[in-house]
C-alpha cells in the first residue's frame, strides 16, 4: 500500500501553517496513521514529495491502544485517534489529509494545547474528595462516563464550543455525569449548578458529538441522565420519579 500523507504543519503557534506531502509505503494492511507517522519519523532523512529534506513530524501519542486520547487529530476531515485510524479505511484516492484539532491552540505540527479542557474540569471541581460508590441504579452510567479519554474529538465537531466560552462541551459534561451519579444527594448542589451553567444551558442538543467519540461512549444517554438530574431534579439512572 502506498499512501500520500498531506500533513498540515506549523513551526509554532505564531507561524503560518503549510501543507506538506510525504509518501508512505507499507505492506501491513492494518497500518494506522499512527504507524505511518512513527515509521516516517524513524526513517533516515525524511523527504517530502519534491525530494526536499524535512523535519520529523511533531505529534503526540502514548498508549497506541486507543486508551489515552493523546493522538487525537483531524484525519480526512474527521476527528479521530491516529492509532485507531487504519490507512486503508481513511484514504481517498491514495491520499490522507492530516491536520491538528482546530479548537485548541497549535503548539507544533499536530501537537495542540488541550489544557483548556482540564482547566474547565478544575473550574467546576470535577473530582472526588473522598471515596464514593455508585448505587445500583447509577453504576452503569458512572462506568460509562468514566471511559472518557479527554481526547477532545467531541469539541472539534461541537458548534457551540470554543476555548474561553462559558460552555465547556461534552468533554466536561461526561466526567460531570460520573460525579453526579456517585455523589450522595446532599452533596450534589454545586456540581449540578456547574452542569447547568457550563453544560446544559449552552448545549444545542444537536448531538453532533455523539457520532465522533472514539471511546464509543453513549453520550446521548449520559446527557439525558445529567439533564434530568440537574434540571428536573430526577435521580440518575432511576425511573425519573421526582425526588
Ligand atoms: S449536543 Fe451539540 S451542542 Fe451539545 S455538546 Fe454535543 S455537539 Fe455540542
Ligand atoms: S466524550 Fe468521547 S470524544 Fe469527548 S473527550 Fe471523552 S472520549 Fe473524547
Ligand atoms: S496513542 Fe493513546 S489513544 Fe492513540
Amino acid at each position: 500500500m502506498k499512501i500520500r500523507l498531506d500533513i498540515l504543519r506549523r513551526e509554532s503557534g505564531e507561524t503560518e501553517p503549510y501543507l506538506q506531502s510525504i509518501m508512505f509505503e507499507t505492506e501491513d494492511e492494518n497500518a494506522t496513521v499512527a504507524t505511518a507517522l512513527s515509521e516516517i519519523n524513524k526513517s533516515e532523512g525524511i523527504r517530502d514529495l519534491n525530494g526536499k529534506r524535512v523535519k520529523p513530524i511533531r505529534w503526540e501519542c502514548s498508549c497506541l491502544q486507543k486508551k489515552c486520547g493523546a493522538c487525537a487529530m483531524v484525519i480526512n476531515s474527521h476527528p479521530q485517534l491516529a492509532c485507531n485510524a487504519r490507512l486503508k479505511d481513511c484514504e481517498k484516492n491514495g491520499c490522507i489529509k492530516i491536520e491538528p484539532l482546530r479548537k485548541f491552540p497549535v503548539v507544533q505540527d499536530l501537537v495542540v494545547d488541550r489544557s483548556v479542557m482540564f482547566e474547565n474540569l478544575r473550574l467546576m471541581n470535577v473530582w472526588f474528595n473522598e471515596q464514593t460508590k455508585a448505587d445500583e441504579g447509577s453504576a452503569e452510567i458512572s462506568y460509562e462516563a468514566s471511559r472518557c479519554l479527554q481526547c477532545g474529538c467531541c469539541l472539534e465537531v461541537c458548534p457551540n464550543f470554543y476555548a474561553g466560552s462559558e460552555f465547556f462541551g461534552t468533554s466536561a459534561m461526561v466526567p460531570i455525569t460520573r460525579i453526579i451519579s456517585e455523589l450522595p444527594e446532599a452533596q450534589k448542589k454545586e456540581i449540578l449548578k456547574a452542569y447547568r451553567e457550563h453544560g446544559y444551558s449552552g448545549c444545542g442538543k444537536s448531538l453532533a458529538c455523539r457520532n465522533v467519540c472514539p471511546a464509543g461512549i453513549d453520550i446521548d444517554r449520559l446527557l439525558v441522565n445529567s439533564n434530568a438530574a440537574a434540571v428536573w431534579r430526577r435521580k440518575i439512572g432511576g425511573r425519573n420519579k421526582k425526588k
